[in-house]
């Protein structure tokens, strides 16, 4: 049987707004509370300002409050195992930690499943941003011998 989040994915398909590429995506984000979050791709006829799928249903979810997140489901109208593009697998990584659930959708009852460390590994993160914070602190504490030539 399909899972209930690569269905929800695939119900949203059908609200795509996709005029210049036909290429309709669904997401369907699970909170760790088991909320559903949906989202599709939203074109724009100047190209560049073109909403993803994934990033619909993360706006969505942050906008009620969720920051924790366990799995995401991403479909396309082609069901060809779409995954999601660079730029949302870094937006999904502000949120969700390696262990997070990708499944992608092949159409049928088949999907593939990835986790975000396998599809975006080593990436900048809020972890990255605390751990420099801390490098900061823990210099400045020890005073006259840091090293720091940086402007900040
Ligand atoms: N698209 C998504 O919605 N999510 C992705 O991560 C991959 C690409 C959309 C953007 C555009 O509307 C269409 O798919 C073709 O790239
Ligand atoms: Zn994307």
């Amino acid at each position: 049987m399909t899972d209930d989040l690569v269905e929800r994915a695939r119900t949203v398909l059908s609200e795509a707004y996709v005029p210049y590429s036909e290429y309709r995506v669904g997401a369907a984000l699970e909170t760790a509370d088991g909320s559903v979050y949906v989202g599709c791709n939203i074109e724009n006829a100047n190209y560049s300002n073109s909403l993803h799928a994934e990033e619909v249903a993360v706006a969505a979810a942050i906008r009620d409050g969720y920051r924790e997140f366990v799995r995401i489901a991403v479909s396309s109208g082609a069901r060809d195992g779409v995954t999601p593009c660079g730029m949302c697998r870094q937006t999904l990584a502000e949120f969700a930690d390696e262990d997070f659930e990708v499944i992608c959708d092949q159409g049928g009852e088949e999907t593939t499943t990835y986790t975000l460390g396998e599809l975006l590994p080593d990436t900048i993160s809020p972890a990255t941003l605390d751990a420099a914070a801390a490098e900061r602190a823990a210099s400045a504490e020890g005073g006259a011998d840091v090293d720091d030539d940086s402007d900040a």
